[in-house]
């Protein structure tokens, strides 16, 4: 939605007047480095131009109140009462635990109000969450450093811990640290290489050269997501206990070769939990890969690296679905697809694929209707561009 039409929103719903203010933050698609990140490894995720946008004003007492363009949802919650909402609200959780993060971390937040517009679809495995959760750190943050008085930049790396602590404490999703990283720290035209146990990282250009990145969205999203979610946690955190007999150094899952996995899995008795490991261990190489093919322009191995990351996540990590694997399996029999792999946390959602711009709209026609023949639904397909992370933007 344009920006004055946000505004005349915003004064119909919250009155006329004072200062606004604008902060956006982005969607992620990870291209490779899926379900590493809890397990201190390496993930390649890019901001998308798709984004929340908030328009906020300041208020002088501590309320917080907050608005959509697209739902008839108010929530009106005292800055001092947020643990009440827990739980309780259909819309509005992620920026009012976003508020109490802040609180904890020793922000004195002053109250707002807050209109919400999403371009990043929901439910569609592109963090939509972490768009919220970011925009509403920056905005709330800059609103509470001007109140104190400080003149310092926005610290976008600590607004992504804030978000993820938040998905923990608030929402119950014990997530990793790569959504809000990407939406926070995103650059126009580049990938980022995190290292999730250290947060390094270094933004990589993405050249596609006669390429696109196309995101094809299931329009499904299985209920079992988070709670499985989390069970695939507790399996990595049973797998590292097992390894650490024979490795009693590693920290992490991430600290463990292919190699030292294939000396030492028979240590992991649980079959299931091997193939979790199994998955977390190669795909943590397959980022380094990745990294080196894209940087030497490889794009037809790194197309490669993305369709072995969707078969171990398909079988060994088994957070796919049947939607998502018949997506990358007809993508991967279509000239002009050098990969295809499921994005993002799985069971539904997106996946993110690259096919040379002039096999884009063969793509397109042919598997939509594939897969609507097959499913009885539509998907949708975003050709997607690579924008840049959090910011406030002029009004
Ligand atoms: C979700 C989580 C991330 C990450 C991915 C899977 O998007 O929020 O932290 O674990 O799933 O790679």
């Amino acid at each position: 939605m344009e920006i004055n039409e946000m505004k005349k929103i915003f004064a119909e719903t919250f009155g006329e007047g004072g200062e606004l203010r604008v902060f956006t933050s982005p969607g992620r698609v990870n291209l490779i480095g899926e379900h590493v990140d809890y397990c201190g490894g390496p993930v390649m995720p890019a901001a998308l131009t798709m984004k929340t946008t908030v328009i906020a004003r300041k208020r002088d007492d501590r309320r917080l109140r907050l608005k959509a363009t697209d739902l008839d949802i108010f929530v009106d919650a005292d800055l001092d009462k947020l643990e009440d909402f827990k739980g309780k609200l259909k819309w509005g959780d992620y920026q009012l635990g976003v508020a109490l993060e802040l609180q904890k971390d020793g922000y004195d937040l002053c109250g707002a109000d807050l209109l919400f517009d999403d371009t990043v679809p929901h439910g569609g495995g592109l963090s939509s969450s972490a768009a919220i959760e970011v925009s509403t750190a920056l905005c709330l943050s800059v609103f509470a450093d001007e109140k104190a008085g400080r003149k310092s930049e926005p610290d976008m790396i600590k607004l992504a811990l804030i978000g993820q602590r938040a998905e923990h404490n608030f929402i119950g999703v014990n997530c990793g640290i790569m959504d809000q990283f990407a939406s926070a720290m995103g650059k126009k035209d580049h990938a980022i290489f995190l290292d999730c146990a250290t947060l390094d990282f270094e933004h990589v250009p993405l050249n596609l050269g006669d390429c696109r990145l196309v995101l094809t969205n299931t329009n499904v999203k299985h209920s079992l997501g988070n709670s499985k979610y989390n069970e695939r946690r507790s399996e990595c955190e049973a797998g590292l206990e097992a390894l650490k007999k024979a490795m009693p150094d590693i920290k992490q899952l991430a600290d463990v070769s292919p190699e030292d996995f294939e000396k030492h899995k028979m240590l992991i008795e649980n079959e299931t939990v091997r193939r979790r490991i199994k998955h977390v261990v190669n795909e943590c190489a397959r980022v380094h890969e990745s990294v080196k093919a894209m940087k030497e322009n490889n794009l037809e191995l790194f197309g490669q690296l993305m369709n072995a990351s969707h078969d171990s996540l398909q079988y060994d990590y088994e957070v796919t679905c049947e939607e998502l694997d018949f997506l990358s399996a007809e993508a991967r029999k279509m000239d002009g697809v050098l990969g295809s792999r499921m994005t993002g946390a799985g069971f539904g959602g997106c996946t993110v694929s690259i096919i040379k711009d002039s096999a884009v709209d063969s793509y397109i026609k042919n598997v939509g209707a594939l897969y609507k023949e097959k499913f009885g639904i539509e998907a949708s397909f975003y050709i997607s561009d690579v924008g840049d992370g959090g910011m406030e933007i002029s009004c």
